[in-house]
């Protein structure tokens, strides 16, 4: 199946909705943190977010079962330099990414050139909803803090499926509702992460449930971690440091770069509360 390039989403859209609130303000962004997005997996005594962000990759490309024989599928790659991360520490075969953001494939394009790795890192434009390759074409799918905004985090399950090969593995980490909020400030609170950060109702639930879904889809040997004090927390003091804030504001501008700090205090803050919950997945398609 030929890959596209640039996709138009209707503006009706969840995905045109996440390219807008992903690719405003991104210039000039690829290389702070390195290119991580992600919360880190602050393990074992590590001190910097480098070593924390790099530390969750790693753990989710072993949950994946990515080796030297891997064809991986990441999705949600951000801006790439997980994928390049893997490449050097796994060394698969090929890499195929695929984000809703086409600013993110642009950056993660010349990550991957500026690499010499083009050739085994492919960035693609498209949803994990609508998987734009055949039927049983990878041996590892993997995702990192996306499946929370894909409308639906089902429809991705099913769509993993059907792409991965027969013994197929799954890694994934994403967010889950760790109990239902009890009174108006809890719920203005989860309210809030969920329409600022474009999480789709529809993927507010437990970890249990998520466990059930993925079973749905026809996962087995799923496990699911909870691990939100070893991530949630590390990324929110991260991001509180006054030279991060500084430097986010350099070069977002102050309002795009507040904007994102108030998610991370919301986030931060349901976190505590006992609302949400961060989790680290494993699944095989058997
Ligand atoms: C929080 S960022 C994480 C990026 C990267 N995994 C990291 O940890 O650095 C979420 C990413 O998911 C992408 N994304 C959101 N919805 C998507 C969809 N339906 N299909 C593919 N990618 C999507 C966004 O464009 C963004 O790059």
């Amino acid at each position: 199946m030929s890959v596209p390039q640039q996709k138009h989403w209707d503006k009706a859209t969840h995905e045109s909705k996440v390219e807008s609130f992903y690719g405003s303000s991104v210039d000039g962004f690829g290389d702070f943190h390195n290119g991580y997005l992600n919360f880190g997996l602050w393990e074992n005594g590590l001190k910097t977010y480098l070593e924390a962000a790099e530390n969750m990759v790693h753990r989710i490309a072993s949950l994946a079962g990515v080796n030297q024989n891997s064809h991986l599928l990441d999705i949600g790659f951000g801006m790439g330099t997980q994928d390049v991360y893997i490449l050097q520490k796994f060394n698969p075969q090929q890499i195929d990414g695929l984000d809703v953001t086409w600013k993110h494939v642009e950056i993660a394009r010349d990550r991957a050139a500026r690499n010499n790795c083009g050739d085994r890192v492919r960035f693609h434009h498209g949803s994990a909803t609508e998987i734009p390759f055949d039927n049983e074409t990878f041996t590892s799918v993997m995702s990192i803090e996306a499946p929370e905004h894909f409308y639906t985090r089902d429809k991705f399950f099913g769509e993993a499926y059907r792409v991965l090969k027969p013994n197929g593995v799954l890694g994934i980490a994403d967010y889950t509702l760790k109990r239902e909020p009890r009174n108006v400030i809890e719920k203005t609170l989860l309210n809030a992460v969920v329409s600022l950060w474009q999480v789709p109702r529809e993927n507010v639930y437990s970890s249990k449930s998520y466990g059930e879904r993925l079973s749905k889809a026809g996962f087995k040997n799923i496990d699911i971690k909870e691990v939100g004090a070893l991530t949630i927390p590390g990324y929110y003091y991260e991001q509180k440091r006054p030279e991060v804030k500084a430097e986010l504001a350099k070069i977002r501008g102050f309002v795009a770069g507040r904007l994102g700090f108030i998610i991370d205090i919301i986030l931060f803050q349901a976190y505590q509360r006992g609302l949400i919950e961060y989790i680290l997945v494993h699944a095989e398609k058997k």
